[in-house]
């Protein structure tokens, strides 16, 4: 009898164990048969196209990645009429459509269109050149003169382009940064005085190092320093969080650097993944900060009048910028800012104001929940302007050269999940036109006016650096 039910047992567990393979294997192989149902309709039965674009041409024009590409089947692109499937269609489902996609590109031999050498905008002909190449993520560029180019990679090194030329051996002696998840070695500013001066900034993630544990603290960190021989030296420290604000997530750490005409240095720290935090005063995340460019607190910073802030904070509830730029008109401070899903903001960021996350937002969680229904509060400030769904809005400059005159004074947006740099026209505090003007050659990280009057576009990978001039007539 006992024999007999231990048979029964391990009969019914095969049993089980087989349909759960059969299944596994189906929801695996069937990616052909969820697409000829959920999506020939309109991408087309052979992928290449009907009423919404092929899949099969290189180009993503909402991401590239898996990531966003799952995002973008699972939550849908519901403006453009691409609808959500995640009622419809399991994870495991939606991973085995992203597969039947690939595999299909691999048959056909699909590879990423290369960078191109030209590209026609409405306004002009302009001729792409590699400006630098062979970089490892690199975040930043900005100018020493019209000759001489800084430019980080995020694992810590800082690059100088002399003459169109990069320097083989990076800057020595930089600060050691924490290169894990969006941290390492950030932003690169240079001091607007600074053939009188010689100062650079940098801003990075900084750990500390002497506490218990397998991942330690980090918080972003302000330095300046000078290159003399290749060499980083007479280093200053700038701004420093207290120790007990530092956490232990990885990204989210901000952060531009950027001087107002009346020399303040304005720069930013992401939420660090707790975006509650962006509304509490005493801790310097999910904020913008301003200072002297020697580190002191202006005396008129917004938060002087209590105690417990912070001395150096400028602006309340702001998510993860990662785009910084001063109105060459005004001298205002703008900003572009990470939303969640659906939540990327421009913002014009003005003395203790509160920008509203997390409390407030035009986003939704990366899972399609809700974060909170409220869009607008009495005492926080709406967006200037804002992308739904979100482009990952990264880099930002006010066109201020010679080259483009057209373009003087309006808005270069980079974005890394879009691919893209657009340009916004701005007329007071509203954006009154917008057209995409680079596309398609990688993720952009920064965008930035060159001394020269030429735009330059840092893309992530492949990490280079791209310069913009308009055709010779
Ligand atoms: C009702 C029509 C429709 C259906 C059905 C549909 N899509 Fe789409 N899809 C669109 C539209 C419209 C876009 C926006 C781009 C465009 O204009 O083609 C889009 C965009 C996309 C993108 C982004 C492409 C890019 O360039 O980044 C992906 C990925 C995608 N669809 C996959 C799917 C998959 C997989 C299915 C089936 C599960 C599906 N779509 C079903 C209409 C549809």
């Amino acid at each position: 009898m006992r024999t007999i039910s231990r048979c029964t047992q391990s009969f019914t567990l095969l049993v089980i164990a087989t349909f759960v393979l059969y299944f596994q294997a189906k929801a695996q192989s069937d990616g052909a048969g969820l697409y000829q149902k959920f999506c020939a309709q309109c991408h087309g039965a052979d992928l290449s196209g009907g009423n919404a674009s092929s899949l099969l041409d290189g180009i993503w024009q909402f991401g590239a990645e898996n990531s966003y590409v799952i995002r973008n089947i699972k939550h849908g692109i519901a403006h453009l009429g691409m609808p959500s499937y995640e009622r419809s269609m399991t994870d495991a489902d939606i991973r085995a459509v992203v597969q039947y996609i690939r595999d299909a590109e691999a048959d056909k031999g699909v590879v990423k269109p290369p960078t191109p050498e030209m590209v026609e905008t409405m306004d002009y002909f302009i001729e792409v050149e590699t400006f630098a190449d062979d970089l490892e993520v690199p975040w930043s560029i900005d100018f020493i003169d019209p000759a001489t180019a800084l430019i980080t990679e995020r694992p810590g090194r800082l690059r100088v382009v002399k003459n169109g030329v990069m320097l083989p051996e990076p800057v020595n002696n930089t600060p050691k940064v924490l290169n894990e998840g969006q941290g390492g070695l950030l932003d690169v500013a240079v001091d607007p005085d600074y053939a009188q001066n010689g100062w650079i900034y940098l801003a990075y993630s900084h750990v500390l190092e002497n506490q218990q544990g397998d991942r330690l603290p980090a918080m972003t960190r302000i330095v300046r320093g000078k290159i003399e021989n290749h060499t980083w030296i007479d280093e200053e420290l700038l701004f420093e969080a207290p120790p007990e604000t530092y956490n232990t997530m990885r990204h989210h750490y901000g952060c531009r650097i950027v001087f107002d005409p009346w020399g303040y240095l304005y720069f930013a720290v992401g939420d660090r993944g707790r975006g509650f935090q962006a509304q509490d005063f005493t801790l310097p995340n999910g904020k913008v900060h301003r200072i002297h460019k020697d580190g002191r607190i202006p005396e008129n910073n917004p938060f002087l009048y209590d105690e417990k802030a912070m001395k150096s904070l400028f602006s309340l509830g702001n998510r993860n910028i990662q785009g910084m730029a001063i109105h060459p008109g005004t001298g205002e401070l703008w900003v572009t800012e990470h939303g969640p899903m659906g939540g990327d903001e421009l913002n014009l960021i003005r003395a203790g104001k509160n920008y509203g996350w997390e409390t407030i937002t035009y986003g939704r969680n990366y899972n399609g929940t809700t974060i909170t229904e409220l869009t607008h509060i009495p005492g926080m400030e709406q967006p200037i302007f804002y992308w739904n769904p979100s482009l990952a809005v990264c880099g930002l400059d006010f066109y201020t050269g010679n080259l483009f005159t057209k373009w003087k004074n309006r808005l270069l947006v980079g974005a890394l999940k879009y691919e893209e740099v657009r340009l916004l026209q701005i007329e007071e505090e509203r954006v009154i036109h917008e057209q995409v003007i680079f596309k398609g050659a990688g993720r952009v990280r920064d965008v930035a006016t060159g001394t020269d009057g030429a735009i330059y576009i840092v893309l992530n990978n492949p990490g280079k650096v791209v310069r913009l001039v308009p055709e010779k007539e």
